[in-house]
This record gives structure tokens, sequence and C-alpha cells, in this order.
């Protein structure tokens, strides 16, 4: 059985679908953890379905190294497999993405390569393209940079804000996120730097 920590910073929805998803006798991973850098809504997901939560809130540390030991500090205490990165707004240090690569994955909303960083569906909806997507890819040192382990295309319709195309993304991210876990949880899915 996959052990899986989970890191989120807003309301959690892609980390709710896999907590459902998690509930099914066969899935093959279990969240044992959720965090968060702040006191984020989704944390009442994880309270709700009775799996420990912690919060290291981003300002109440010197700089990003001290931050990331207290996730390090926080996540050695459950030693999962993999770490998941749902929603968590904040770039992990260097020495903490050094010491569970490639065993952390991040989804994005966005194609990547196409627009990277902390506002993919802004960017693509001011680019004026047609179409833009939901990745997961494995976290690596850069900002949103690493190995490509699914992605899908999302098409951007006249009328969308920012919202309804976020909208229209996440339930997307959310599927392929859950099939990403379960791959890596029967090893059809080898994670590579
Ligand atoms: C997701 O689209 C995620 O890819 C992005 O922020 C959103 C988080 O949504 N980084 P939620 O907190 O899971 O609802």
């Amino acid at each position: 059985m996959l052990t899986v920590a989970v890191l989120i910073s807003g309301t959690g929805s892609n980390l709710r679908a896999l907590l459902d998803a998690a509930r099914h006798p066969d899935f093959p991973a279990r969240i044992v953890v959720v965090g968060a850098d702040r006191d984020a809504e989704g944390l009442a997901h994880a309270e709700e379905f009775g799996i420990p939560t912690f919060t290291a809130p981003f300002r109440d540390f010197a700089d990003r190294e001290a931050w990331g030991e207290e996730l390090g500090r926080q996540l050695e205490v459950h030693n999962p497999d993999l770490i998941v990165l749902s929603g968590l707004m904040r770039l992990l240090p260097a020495s903490l993405v050094a010491r569970y690569s490639p065993r952390i994955v991040n989804t994005h909303p966005a194609y990547l390569p196409e627009f990277p960083g902390a506002h993919g569906v802004r960017d693509a909806l001011a680019a004026g393209v047609p179409q833009t997507g939901a990745s997961v890819i494995v976290v690596d040192d850069g900002i949103d940079s690493g190995p490509i382990l699914a992605q899908e295309r999302i098409p951007v319709l006249q009328d969308d804000t920012e919202h309804t195309l976020h909208e229209r993304i996440k339930p997307v991210e959310r599927r392929l996120l859950i099939d990403v876990v379960r791959r890596i949880a029967t090893g059809e899915l080898a994670l590579t730097h």
C-alpha cells in the first residue's frame, strides 16, 4: 500500500478527490498526512477523514530553508512513500526536494511546459490561446519544470473567466492525479528525476 502525504494551500478540492478515491478498498494508496503552509480550508477534508494534519505557516519561519526543515520534520513522522503537492502555492526549498525527489508530484492547471508558475490559468487566458490543459509532473528544483507524468488539453471558451476556466481544469487535474497515484502505487509508473 503506497503511503501518501499531501501538501495544500487552498480549498483542497483536488485533495478531496484523492481522499474520496482512497476510500475504495481497491485503491492501492492511502493518505497518511495532510500539511499546509497556512490555515488552509482544505485541511477540513483531512479532518473529516480522520487523517492527521499539520500547518507550517510560511511566515512563521526565518526563511524558505527553515520552513522546509519544519516540513521535513513533520513529513518524516509519517515517512510517506510519495508527496503530492495539490494546490501548494509555495516553492519547496531545494534541500527538501533533494531529500524526497523524485517521489514528489505536483498538479498544475496548464499544459506544461506552457504557462508554468503560480498563475497558469490567468496567463493562458491573457495569452488568448484556444486551449490550455492540466498536468501532473515530478517536482524538481525548477518551477513546474520536472518530468511530465500525465497531461490533457482543455479548451478555453470565449466567455471564460479565470474562475470558470480553472473550475473546468480542476476536475481534469483530479482525474489525472488519481490515475497517476494509482499507477505509481502499482509500479506501472516509475518516478525518475
Ligand atoms: C489547482 O488547480 C492546483 O493545480 C493549483 O491550485 C489549484 C488548487 O485547487 N496549484 P484546490 O486547492 O485543490 O481546490
